[in-house]
């Protein structure tokens, strides 16, 4: 399948963004919060078949030692196509140095294992909402 992979944001639909994650179940905002939420981030990448955002994901980063992983998304229809692998290994190819870490939405596990990332067993995560993500499963 062709595709486009681009690593900036000039053209991003920031609704699109929004709504997608809100499609794939993932947590999402106003489309400005996204929009700026990207463009703080270390590294950034869309994906893009004929020219329909497909896919996107970012990393945060002190581009040394440590890297972070957030918001990865493929839209349903080109869901198992090797996109999401694409994604992580552009993110991961930028900062090629840096350990990664992420939390998978709960069930996604398997995706990143196919990548060489392993369960943490020390992992520990203060979250804003904290009785919310409990509930979904990223919890004790
Ligand atoms: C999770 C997600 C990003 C994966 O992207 P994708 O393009 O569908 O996955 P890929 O086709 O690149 O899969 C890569 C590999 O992971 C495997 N895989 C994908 N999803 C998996 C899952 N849920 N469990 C186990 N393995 C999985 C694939 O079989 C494939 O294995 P292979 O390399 O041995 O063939 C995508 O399905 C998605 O956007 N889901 C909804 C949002 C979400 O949960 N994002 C992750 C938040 S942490």
């Amino acid at each position: 399948m062709e595709m486009e992979i681009k690593l900036d944001y000039a053209d991003v639909n920031w609704q699109f963004v929004s709504e997608t994650l809100k499609r794939v179940g993932m947590a999402y905002g106003e489309p400005a919060a996204h929009k700026k939420a990207f463009e703080n981030s270390r590294v950034t990448v869309f994906i893009y078949r004929e020219g329909q955002l497909i896919g996107f994901g970012r990393a945060i980063s002190d581009d040394v030692f440590q890297a972070a992983i957030y918001d990865i998304a493929v839209v349903p229809e080109y869901q198992a196509r090797g996109i999401g692998k694409i994604i992580i290994k552009t993110i991961m190819d930028k900062l090629s140095n840096c350990n990664f870490i992420l939390y998978a939405a709960p069930g996604k596990e398997g995706f990143y294992q196919t990548l060489g990332f392993r369960k943490m067993k020390t992992g520990m995560a203060l979250f804003l909402k904290a009785p919310q993500m409990k509930e979904r499963g990223f919890t004790e």
